[in-house]
Order: structure tokens, then C-alpha cells, then sequence
């Protein structure tokens, strides 16, 4: 068996940004609750007309380029997305005609925040088999396009953006150490939009009781956060045959900085080993620890030989936890 390494990365951010100050023109909220409860200052928001292909685009170029890999050489492209540009064809589809190759396996993956991880998860499974060599793995959201911005509860956290990896064996130390996924479907209904699919399709009573817009009881999901990162965390280390100490950089899913704060306390990690943008960011769903590993890498904080430990939990429920050695 092989082992994965990344051997690019790349990250896209739609140009707007939209502040606390912003949304306190729009709702009934301020700046001080938005940043106490949540750690989040600024976000970024998509284009009228701008879908997640076209920010999964603009970070899968970033990430082949870093990778030194064309279009024509992926084997597999594989995207994490709640937001698809449609229900089908797949987003991955799209993305691959608008890289310009033709043939490659496409296909889209849902798994909310967990997305990313499940997708460098599946993608190193044909690296290992020796199937493929060169896999994309994005994660996109444009998550305002599904955000009731009447709503306070979700409006001020979620965000727009895209990260991508590119994956390829490894023939030194470098690599993935270990992995791990889980769900837990009794939590299905904690968050997540409930029109629009074969449950309750599309009808003017649903566009009307804003069915077609993302529910989310935070309360109930901030509870099961930190035991489940914690619990992913410990499994995923325990497999690598790695303690908390030997870990260099720690990426936590971008939900809320109450969230991050007792997770990275709990693994006895320093404030500047781990990893926070939600400040400038929000909550990108799978697409939030795409981005923050690409900016980590590019500002240097990730080095040659350092144990990575990236953790995400969200909408499923899902969670997954990788460590890997860059
Ligand atoms: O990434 C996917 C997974 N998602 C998560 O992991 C999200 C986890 N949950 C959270 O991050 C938090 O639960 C939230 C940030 C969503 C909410 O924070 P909270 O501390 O759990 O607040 P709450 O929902 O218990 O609400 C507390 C109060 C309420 O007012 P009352 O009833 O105490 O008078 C809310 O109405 O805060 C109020 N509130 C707001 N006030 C100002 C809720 N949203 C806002 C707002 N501005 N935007």
C-alpha cells in the first residue's frame, strides 16, 4: 500500500466582505455578540451569479499549480459541497469542463464540514491501491446562497470560500499517518435545509415557510462539538501511534472559536500551533479547513517533517480527524 501525500494546495475567498457592522444594518444583532460568541469579525460572500464551481475553480488552479500538475494529468476529482451549483449533475462534473479535461472520474461528496477530510480520505485510498496518482480534492461552499438572511441565528456565522488539495503517493516520511470518519445520523435533524429535495420538493409552500433556507439548532450541535472533535481526535491519534505532544499544527474545523478554544486546551496545544481564520472567514462549512490549511502553508507556519492534525465536525452529524506528516 502506498502512503498520500498533499503535494499542492490552493484557496479561493469571493472578493466582498461582509463585516459584523455590515450585518448590524441588516438584523437584530451587534458586532460584540457576533464576536463573543462566535470569534467571527468578517466573512466573505459570493457574487450575484457566482456558484461554488466557480470558487472551487479558482482554488483547484492554485492548488495544481503549487502541485506542479495540468489538468490533463488528474485521474480523480472529487468535491465537498452542501452548496452544489445544482442537485445534479455533480459540481465535480462542472469543475472538470471548466479545467478542460475530459474522462477523469467526478463525482461530488456530502459530508457538511467533515467533506474535505472524507474527501483526502477516499482520494488516498486509490493512491494506495496504486489506482490513481494525481487526485483534486476541493471543497467549495457558497453557503449565503442558502442562508435565510432574516435569520440571526445562522446568518452571522456562515461564509463563502473554497480549498483544494492535490494528492499524490508518497515515497518518503511525508504523508497521511492515519485517519479517521464518523456519522452519527440521530443528529440528522440538528442542522441542515429541508426543502428542495425528494423529502419535501420545491412548491410555493415551501418557498414560502423559507423551507429552502439552512436550520440549524446551535445549541444542540456546540454540545455533541468538542466531545465529538475530542473523541475523533484521540482515535486518529491512537491510530498513528502519536500522543498530543507530538503534534506541530492543529487545523480545527472554523465553527466557533468557544468550539476550537477547550478542543486545542484539551490536546495541550499553544495558542499560535493552531490554526484560526474564522475571524476573518466565518464558518465555510467543508470548506473551512481547505482554506486554512492552504493559508497555513502558504504563510510558512507549516513546515517540512511537522505532524499536522486537521479535526472537523458538522451537519450529519460527521466528523473526521487526519493527521499527516508534511
Ligand atoms: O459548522 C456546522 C456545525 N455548526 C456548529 O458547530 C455550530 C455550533 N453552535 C454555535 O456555534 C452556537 O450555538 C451559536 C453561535 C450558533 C449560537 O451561540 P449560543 O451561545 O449557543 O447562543 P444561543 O443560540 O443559545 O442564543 C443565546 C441568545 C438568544 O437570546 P435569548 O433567548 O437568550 O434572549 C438568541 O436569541 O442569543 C440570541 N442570539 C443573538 N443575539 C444577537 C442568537 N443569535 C444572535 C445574533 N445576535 N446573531
Amino acid at each position: 500500500m502506498r502512503k498520500t501525500k498533499i503535494a499542492g494546495t490552493g484557496s479561493y475567498l469571493p472578493e466582498k466582505v461582509l463585516t459584523n457592522a455590515d450585518l448590524e444594518k441588516m438584523i437584530d444583532t451587534s458586532d460584540e455578540w457576533i464576536r463573543t460568541r462566535t470569534g467571527i469579525k468578517e466573512r466573505r460572500i459570493v457574487a450575484q451569479g457566482q456558484a461554488s464551481s466557480d470558487l472551487a475553480y479558482e482554488a483547484s488552479r492554485k492548488a495544481m499549480q503549487a502541485a506542479q500538475v495540468k489538468a490533463e494529468e488528474l485521474d480523480m476529482i472529487i468535491v465537498a459541497t452542501i452548496t452544489p451549483d445544482m442537485i445534479f449533475p455533480a459540481t465535480a462534473c462542472v469543475l472538470q469542463e471548466k479545467l478542460g479535461v475530459k474522462g477523469i472520474a467526478a463525482f461530488d461528496l456530502e459530508a457538511a464540514c467533515s467533506g474535505f477530510l472524507y474527501g483526502i480520505t477516499i482520494g488516498s485510498q486509490f493512491i494506495a491501491t496504486g489506482m490513481y496518482d494525481n487526485i483534486l480534492v476541493v471543497a467549495a461552499e457558497a453557503l449565503s446562497k442558502i442562508i435565510d438572511w432574516k435569520d440571526r441565528s445562522t446568518c452571522v456565522i456562515f461564509a463563502d470560500g473554497a480549498g483544494a488539495a492535490v494528492l499524490q503517493p508518497s515515497f518518503d516520511n511525508s504523508g497521511i499517518i492515519s485517519n479517521y470518519l464518523g456519522a452519527d445520523g440521530t443528529g440528522a435533524d440538528l442542522v441542515g435545509v429541508p426543502a428542495g429535495g425528494s423529502r419535501l420538493p420545491a412548491s410555493q409552500e415551501t418557498v414560502r415557510d423559507r423551507q429552502h433556507y439552512m436550520k440549524m439548532r446551535g445549541n444542540g450541535l456546540f454540545k455533541r462539538a468538542v466531545k465529538a472533535m475530542i473523541q475523533a481526535i484521540d482515535v486518529s491519534l491512537e491510530k498513528g501511534g502519536l500522543t498530543y505532544n507530538e503534534i506541530d499544527f492543529f487545523i480545527p474545523h472554523q465553527a466557533n472559536i468557544r468550539i476550537i478554544n477547550p478542543v486545542a486546551k484539551r490536546i495541550g496545544l499553544d495558542k499560535n500551533k493552531v490554526c484560526i481564520n474564522l475571524d476573518q472567514c466565518g464558518n465555510m462549512s467543508a470548506a473551512s479547513v481547505a482554506v486554512a490549511l492552504d493559508q497555513a502553508v502558504r504563510e510558512g507556519k507549516i513546515k517540512k517533517g511537522d505532524k499536522v492534525l486537521l479535526t472537523c465536525f458538522g451537519g450529519g452529524l460527521t466528523w473526521a480527524s487526519l493527521v499527516i506528516e508534511w
